[in-house]
């Protein structure tokens, strides 16, 4: 089935310009001026934009974290995150101990078949590297087409890696052509202080912020960027939310390092004062890095519009309020940590970014979609709108204006961080090659439809472009 999109205003990360598009078989066939619309549907995007889907690089569904399991599945996760825009995830697949690592990528599978709405991916995450999964390691990249190795410095009774497997994930990344993506915290020592602050008898939420000083996430990003530079390796900061953390990156990028920086919308929009809210309220917003101060959000923002940071991820990570994040009431290193983002996470950017002067529609497009695409080796499949790419699009009118809430969105968490937020921007109708999967704001979309996406770990040119 054809279809032609008329009457839009294309938005990409480089131009801005009204041209119909053709589709045809999923792809993008046609681009141009007064296209022949014989034998195809008509979509009609007068007075809106039409932009790339957006590509979320940091999703959690279905994910046991913290002695429970994220509350979004691939069903309610995907679904939430087509009515914001994006059109394809890229979710962290966890592996452990001895596990095969063919194994954990084979549960992730699991998980997602049948039910995701829209495209993904997976980031292979590894913990402590036994001789068998160093040597699986290598050959699962290649088979599964995964062009990016997760690890965590922080999270010691579940996740946290040591340096020297870290300096291990960079050097087989760099011989694979693969990135790592660091969660950037001084896992131990912020264990010492949680221990501290507990026997001091400081139970509340807000001490989860303050036993995670930004220092610890400078530390460990300084760490990951010398270990990476070592090893000759691409790394990527996930989730970066302070001056000092942001100042290591840019330090290095001066220098020439590959090193990526990706933040996500709390970290830009939300500061530490939330935990410190009355009833327990402040536990909403345990995740982490935790929020900080708000004087680091102008920090963020300066960087994104320098092009210091490429990418706005979502850590989708979500745990209800009742059941869940009660779990740490008389202790706030029970509290799950994580948030529910990847619905609001393209209209947050585009409210408090665009629509307030802080950073261009264009810069806009690289950091929810082309950028992440070109990072993790999707582009030109995905992340633009040219001929021969994925027909993943969304038609976003830019004026309509609309309150965040819990009672509406489509997450399968009884709250949302920005209840009562009014946005400005909205996807109206989205396409997953080709296919509506958000049609008028409504989801007309299948499960089990979204197809795993294999990414190439020897890039083409165009994928190499840096960012
Ligand atoms: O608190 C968070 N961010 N939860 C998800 C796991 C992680 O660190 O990304
Ligand atoms: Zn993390
Ligand atoms: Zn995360």
């Amino acid at each position: 089935m054809k279809k032609i999109i008329t009457g839009g205003l294309i938005a990409t990360a480089s131009d801005m310009y009204e041209a119909d598009i053709l589709i045809e078989n999923g792809k993008i066939m046609q681009i141009g001026k007064n296209l022949s619309a014989v034998g195809a549907e008509i979509v009609d995007a007068t007075g809106k934009y039409v932009m790339p889907g957006g590509i979320d690089p940091h999703t959690h569904l279905d994910m046991p974290f913290n002695n429970t399991v994220t509350d979004d599945d691939w069903k309610s996760g995907t679904i939430a995150a087509a009515f914001g825009g994006t059109t394809t995830i890229l979710d962290f697949c966890l592996s452990a101990g001895e596990e095969k690592l063919a194994a954990a990528v084979e549960k992730w599978h699991v998980k997602a078949k049948g039910k995701s709405a829209i495209d993904y991916g997976f980031h292979l995450m590894i913990g402590d590297l036994t001789p068998d999964t160093e040597a699986e390691l290598p050959l699962i990249l290649e088979q599964e087409g995964i062009t990016s190795i997760k690890v965590f410095m922080a999270y010691a009774k579940e996740f946290q890696a040591t340096d020297r497997t870290l300096f291990k994930a960079f050097k087989i990344a760099k011989d694979m052509g693969a990135v790592v993506m660091v969660h950037c915290e001084n896992g131990s020592v912020i264990d010492e202080l949680v221990e501290e602050a507990k026997l001091a008898g400081q139970t509340a939420p807000i001490y989860h912020a303050l036993t995670r000083p930004a220092e610890l996430e400078g530390e460990a990003t300084k760490r990951a960027i010398e270990l990476a530079h070592i090893a000759g390796a691409k790394l990527y900061v996930v989730h970066v939310t302070c001056k000092e953390a942001l100042d290591e990156i840019i330090a290095a990028r001066e220098k020439g390092y590959d090193v990526y920086g990706e933040t996500c919308p709390p970290y830009l929009t939300l500061d530490q004062s939330a935990l410190a809210q009355p009833d327990f309220e402040g536990a909403k917003y345990v995740w982490s890095p935790p929020l900080r101060p708000k004087y680091h959000q102008k920090h963020l923002w300066n960087a994104l519009k320098a092009k210091q940071l490429q990418t706005i991820g979502s850590d989708q990570c979500s745990f209800s309020f009742n059941g869940k994040k009660q779990l740490g009431l008389n202790d706030f290193s029970k509290i799950p940590n994580g948030g529910p983002f990847i619905e609001d996470r393209f209209s947050i950017l585009f409210s408090e970014g665009v629509v307030k002067g802080r950073i261009s529609i264009h810069d806009f497009v690289d950091m929810i979609s082309t950028n992440a695409a070109k990072i993790f080796g999707l582009y030109p499949q995905k992340g633009t709108i040219a001929i021969g790419s994925d027909a993943d699009i969304v038609i976003f009118d830019p004026t309509v204006k609309r309150e965040i809430s819990a009672n509406t969105h489509h997450m399968n968490v009884d709250y949302n961080p920005y209840e009562g937020w009014e946005v400005t921007g909205e996807p109206i109708s989205v396409l997953v090659r080709g296919e509506y999967v958000i049609k008028n704001k409504q989801f007309v979309g299948e499960l089990g439809s979204g197809q795993y996406i294999k990414r190439a770990l020897k890039p083409t040119t165009a994928q190499t472009i840096t960012v």
